[in-house]
C-alpha cells in the first residue's frame, strides 16, 4: 500500500513544487501571498503524507532480519521497563509469566520490541487506570512459541476486529492515533516468520497473540 501511495505522491510533489516556481517567476504571482500560501499547503500536506508512508516502509527497508538468541522473557521485560513511567503513574497491574517449556528463540531483538512496543501501547490507550495486563509466553508447538499480551481494557467491536492491522484504521483520530501502529506490527511479525492473532470481548478486554518460529524458517 505504502509503495503504491508513495509513487503518485512524488508526482504531486514534483508538479507542485514546478508550479511553484513558475509562480515565482512572476513578480505579479509571487507577490500575491493567496496563490502562494495555497501551493505552499499543498506541498506541507504532500509532505505529511510522505513522512506517514516513510514510516510504513521504514521498517521493512535496509535492515536484514537479525538471527540473535533471544530471551523473550528479557525482551519483554525492556519494554515493559521503558513503558514503567506511565505504568506506575496510571496504576496498572502486571504480570509476565513464562513457561519453563520456553526456550531461547533466534529472532531479531529490534524488530520483537516494536512488536510489544505498539501492542502494548494500545493495551495501555484501552486500560483504565488500575487496569491489568497479563502478558504470558508459552510454547505453541514444536516449532513456535507463543506470546500473549491480554488487558481488560475497553475491548474492540466485533465489526472493527478484521480491520485492527489495516493501515490507517484508528478510533484515536484526533486522539494522536495514526492507524498504523498494528500495521507495521504485523509486518514485523511476517519478516520473523510468525503469526498474530486477536481476540477480544468489549468492556471484559482484548489479546494479541504473536506465534514466532523458535528457528527462522528458510526462504525460499
Ligand atoms: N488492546 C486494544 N484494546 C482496544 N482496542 C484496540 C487495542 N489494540 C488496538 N485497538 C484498536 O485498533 C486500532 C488500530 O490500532 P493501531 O494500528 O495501533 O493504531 P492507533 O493506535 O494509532 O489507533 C486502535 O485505534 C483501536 O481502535
Ligand atoms: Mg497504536
Amino acid at each position: 500500500v505504502a509503495h503504491e501511495i508513495n509513487n503518485p505522491l512524488a508526482v504531486i510533489n514534483e508538479k507542485a513544487g514546478l508550479i511553484k516556481d513558475l509562480f515565482s517567476m512572476k513578480e505579479e504571482w509571487a507577490k500575491n501571498e493567496k496563490l502562494m500560501n495555497t501551493i505552499n499547503a499543498v506541498l506541507a500536506s504532500v509532505e505529511r503524507c510522505a513522512n506517514i508512508t516513510r514510516r510504513l516502509l521504514g521498517f521493512m527497508r535496509n535492515t536484514g532480519v537479525a538471527a540473535e538468541s533471544i530471551n523473550l522473557k528479557e525482551t519483554i521485560q525492556e519494554v515493559l521497563a521503558f513503558l514503567g513511567k506511565e505504568a506506575e503513574y496510571r496504576s496498572f497491574h502486571i504480570s509476565v509469566h513464562v513457561d519453563d517449556t520456553v526456550p531461547l528463540i533466534a529472532s531479531d531483538r529490534g524488530r520483537l520490541q516494536e512488536i510489544f512496543l505498539n501492542v502494548i501501547n494500545n493495551s495501555f490507550a484501552a486500560m483504565k487506570d488500575g487496569g491489568h495486563l497479563d502478558v504470558t509466553v508459552k510454547r505453541h508447538t514444536q516449532d513456535m512459541v507463543s506470546v500473549t499480551i491480554r488487558d481488560d481494557g475497553c475491548g474492540i467491536p466485533k465489526a472493527d476486529l478484521e480491520r485492527v492491522f489495516e493501515p490507517f484504521f484508528s478510533t484515536k483520530a484526533g486522539k494522536g492515533g495514526t492507524g498504523l501502529g498494528l500495521s507495521i506490527t504485523s509486518g514485523l511479525v511476517q519478516e520473523l516468520g510468525g503469526e498474530i492473532r486477536v481476540e477480544s470481548e468489549v468492556g471484559q478486554g482484548t489479546a494479541f497473540t504473536v506465534l514466532l518460529p523458535i528457528q527462522p524458517k528458510k526462504k525460499e
